[in-house]
């Protein structure tokens, strides 16, 4: 028997065994390993999708666009066997009906209030800017109901290198954020912060 932590000491610049497992629209299908799963939140746009790919090292395995919305299922990703990502739609998208929006938070809700084998939320937010209202309320909504969240301050290549523990530090404030929840500073474009976030998530898993 391996002991934890050589379970979970799996190499990240190795990793090679990634599979889209399903598309879900409701719970019904989602997988029922029991692997732990971390779910990506945040606005619509904002790199959620493109977080996965760059943690997982593949150009475009989780789909990405500059086209806000493209997310629209719960995907799962299985990653070595060992754990999920659970790409998730966007909010705050302007041009989602009222109907469409409403569906949206009812199985987003269900998903992160009732999901047993969800271990983290990972909270993406753009390092440049103030957090959105919505990004104050996915945090409170998070808080509400316990769930550890990992924030992610990414697009960090988009602003200068002296501005970043400035913006982290407002974002970390205007969250309200709790002692035990981390800020990572990160970006897709230029591989930063990668390590950091893969530590958080294995210290959860
Ligand atoms: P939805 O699925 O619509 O909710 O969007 P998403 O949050 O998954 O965003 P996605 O990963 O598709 O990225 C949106 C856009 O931002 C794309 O054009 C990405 O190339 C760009 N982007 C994402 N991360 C970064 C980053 O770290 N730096 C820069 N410069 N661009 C980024
Ligand atoms: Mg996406």
């Amino acid at each position: 028997m391996m002991n934890e932590e050589s379970q979970n000491d799996f190499n990240i610049t190795k990793i090679h065994n990634v599979e889209m497992v399903i598309s879900a629209v409701k719970p019904e299908q989602y997988p029922e390993d029991g692997l732990p799963e971390f779910a990506l939140a945040g606005r619509s746009n904002v790199g959620k999708s493109s977080f996965i790919n760059r943690m997982i090292n593949r150009k475009s395995m989780a789909r990405t666009s500059s086209k806000p919305g493209k997310t629209q299922t719960l995907n799962f990703y299985k990653i070595e066997e060992r754990l999920f990502f659970v790409d998730v739609p966007g909010y705050g998208y302007a041009k989602v009906s009222k109907s469409e929006r409403a569906a949206w938070g009812k199985m987003i809700e269900q998903y992160i209030t009732t999901r047993e084998p969800l271990r983290a939320v990972v909270l993406i937010v753009d390092l440049r800017h103030n957090p959105t209202a919505d990004d104050m309320m996915m945090y409170d909504f998070l808080k509400h109901y316990n769930i550890p969240c990992i924030v992610i301050a990414t697009k960090a290549d988009k602003i200068p290198k002296g501005k970043w523990d400035k913006h982290k530090s407002i974002i970390k404030k205007k969250l309200d954020m709790v002692k035990g929840d981390p800020i990572i500073t990160f970006s897709s474009e230029k591989s930063l912060g990668i390590e950091e976030a893969w530590a958080e998530i294995k210290k959860r898993m």
